[in-house]
């Protein structure tokens, strides 16, 4: 079987068609909750409409790296598009992002998606890649016992959504110092910075102030599955960067090692 058959028939692959497809459809509906009725731009709304273009921007770069099949790129595109489409009705229906005070929006996402039924576009496998990776993007951790293809997916998702957001954090925190109000006293204690430098990623709202929030945010380095998602955050400085906004210790010293090792 020649390669450029294999690629026709590889069911994990998205035509450019469908991609485009799925692109407008993302606009339009993406479009019913950014504008108010003075077709003025709801800020909540927009922000989740720019993380989802830059996922979708890591990820591909990502996925490039791995391979040349532009429907494999096309499928990751895919999944970085749709992976917080749920964020939209989560923020209507409950007005917050905070999944403990609402639903888990991953599942809210994949529930959006086969309601509207675009993913009957798919075939099966494809259909199910994009769900299954929507769906492990939420969780601490992938699911045991999944299988390989979608594991693969699954941790491009969150490499992607991980290294989207660092910069996101480097950008804001600055300002919540000044009005935000999980500033706190900024007092990080021995053992939070312990757990943290234990190598695996902290319990989501574990932190007690601003600076516990980033050195939650630094531990999910630990996650980071790619070489090439780590050569990114490598040059875009993200560890050094955040360290400017934490005290000078001897153990924050010891933390940022840590962190550095598992990059390298
Ligand atoms: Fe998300």
């Amino acid at each position: 079987m020649n390669k450029d058959f294999n690629n026709i028939i590889n069911p994990q692959s998205i035509p450019e068609g469908i991609l485009t497809f799925f692109q407008r459809w993302f606009n339009d509906y993406t479009d019913r909750y950014i504008y108010d009725k003075k077709r003025q731009i709801i800020d909540f709304y927009e922000m989740k409409r720019v993380h989802t273009h830059e996922v979708c921007r890591y990820i591909t770069a990502v996925t490039k790296k791995y391979t040349n099949d532009d429907g494999k790129i096309n499928l990751a595109e895919v999944i970085g598009l749709f992976h917080d489409l749920g964020r939209f009705e989560q923020f209507k229906t409950y007005n917050t992002f905070e999944d403990s005070k609402s639903v888990n929006h991953g599942y809210l996402s994949c529930r959006e998606l086969v309601k509207s039924g675009i993913l009957l576009k798919l075939n099966p496998i494809a259909k199910n890649t994009v769900l299954c990776a929507i769906a492990q993007h939420t969780k601490k951790h992938i699911t045991h016992n999944l299988k390989p293809e979608y594991v693969f997916w699954s941790k491009l998702l969150r490499d992607a959504d991980k290294i989207s957001l660092f910069p996101f954090f480097i950008e804001n925190i600055p300002e919540w110092e000044r009005n935000n109000e999980l500033v706190g006293d900024g007092k990080i204690s021995d053992k939070y910075l312990k757990a943290a430098s234990q190598g695996n990623a902290l319990e989501r709202e574990s932190y007690r102030n601003l600076n516990e929030f980033k050195i939650f945010i630094l531990t999910w380095i630990y996650d980071i599955n790619f070489a090439e998602s780590k050569e990114i955050l490598k040059e875009q400085n993200i560890i050094s960067l955040f360290f400017k906004m934490l005290p000078d210790t001897d153990n924050i010293k010891c933390f940022r090692s840590k962190l550095l090792a598992h990059i390298e």
